[in-house]
């Protein structure tokens, strides 16, 4: 077979948590450009039929790209999703396990201004976990127990180069605002991405035998939007001197869940610029 040929997923049904959001997106148009069936999952209809329409824009005519309403933390929707899907195509081949709650402390967005770790609130990093890690511990049950029985399948985790080092907790201080008042990110961000990390080598190995095949990326920082004291503090510490561009993860992404990767299972893959060198 040609090289280039591995990375076609000609009929695979792909499934994205979190498919309508930042790099959900992108990982959509990395399996549309491989002719894979993507199929988005996210909390909001308005959200996934813009996005639809967003990633058709930028694809191939003819991309077969399609959204459900899905909160992941919640099995019976994700039970429902299934058996649509089993319905409709037979198959389920790939799992992106990529929604998470993504506050953000480095933009101009300052909502979590005042939570320290001392003060974190256990509602909030209930939320998190629900979120990025039980969301993907249910996403892996439902669609995880098709895989294995059709043995074939690939699961993918997005972690995150936070899912390796502790973030630096002063690229995100601000100049003349009391201690109190400085902005931390947030210690669920750390224990969801490297559990995540847990996960993946977990279920490389318990369904190895099975042909399912699981994988995490740790994708670094893309810009979007960040303000410039941050950008410059966050730069110094990566030895490539930049953020990612929002294009650069879709060779990976789409290199992990098809035969290109066939050898593949229980790696985490690094892609930060070289941050996690230094
Ligand atoms: N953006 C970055 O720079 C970056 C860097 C490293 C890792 N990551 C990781 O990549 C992934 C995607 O990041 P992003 O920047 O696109 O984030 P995002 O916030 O834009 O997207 C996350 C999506 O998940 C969805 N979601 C939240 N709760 C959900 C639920 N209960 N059920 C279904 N969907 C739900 C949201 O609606 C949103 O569309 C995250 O896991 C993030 O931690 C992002």
């Amino acid at each position: 077979m040609n090289t280039l040929d591995r990375f076609y997923i000609n009929g695979k049904v792909v499934v994205i948590t979190g498919g309508a959001g930042l790099l959900g997106k992108r990982h959509a148009e990395a399996a549309a450009d491989g002719n894979g069936i993507v199929i988005l999952l996210d909390i909001s209809e308005k959200v996934i039929e813009r996005a639809i329409e967003e990633i058709k824009a930028r694809c191939n005519a003819g991309s077969r790209i399609e959204g459900y309403v899905v909160d992941i933390t919640k099995r019976e929707q994700i039970e429902h999703i299934k058996d649509r899907l089993i319905q409709k195509y037979g198959h389920i081949d790939v799992l992106i396990n990529n929604a998470a709650n993504n506050p953000k402390v480095e933009g101009s967005s300052l909502n979590m201004k005042n939570i320290q770790f001392e003060n974190f609130p256990v509602s909030l990093w209930e939320d998190d976990i629900k979120v990025g890690l039980t969301g993907a511990f249910l996403c892996s049950q439902v669609f995880g127990e098709v895989m294995s029985e059709q043995k074939r399948g690939v699961i993918l985790n997005i972690s995150s180069d936070l899912g390796i080092i502790a973030p630096d907790q002063r690229i995100y201080r601000k100049e003349g605002l009391e201690e109190k008042e400085q902005t931390v990110k947030p210690v669920t961000y750390s224990v969801v991405k490297h559990g995540l990390i847990g996960l993946t080598k977990y279920l490389a190995t318990y369904w190895a035998e099975k042909g399912v095949r699981v994988n995490a990326l740790c994708p670094a920082g893309v810009y979007n939007g960040q303000h410039e004291e941050f950008l410059s503090k966050l730069v110094n510490l990566i030895p490539m001197g930049r953020m990612a561009d929002i294009e650069e993860y879709k060779s990976t992404i789409l290199y992990l869940i098809s035969d290109a990767s066939s050898y593949m299972t229980g790696s985490v893959v690094i892609v930060d610029g070289g941050r996690t060198c230094w």
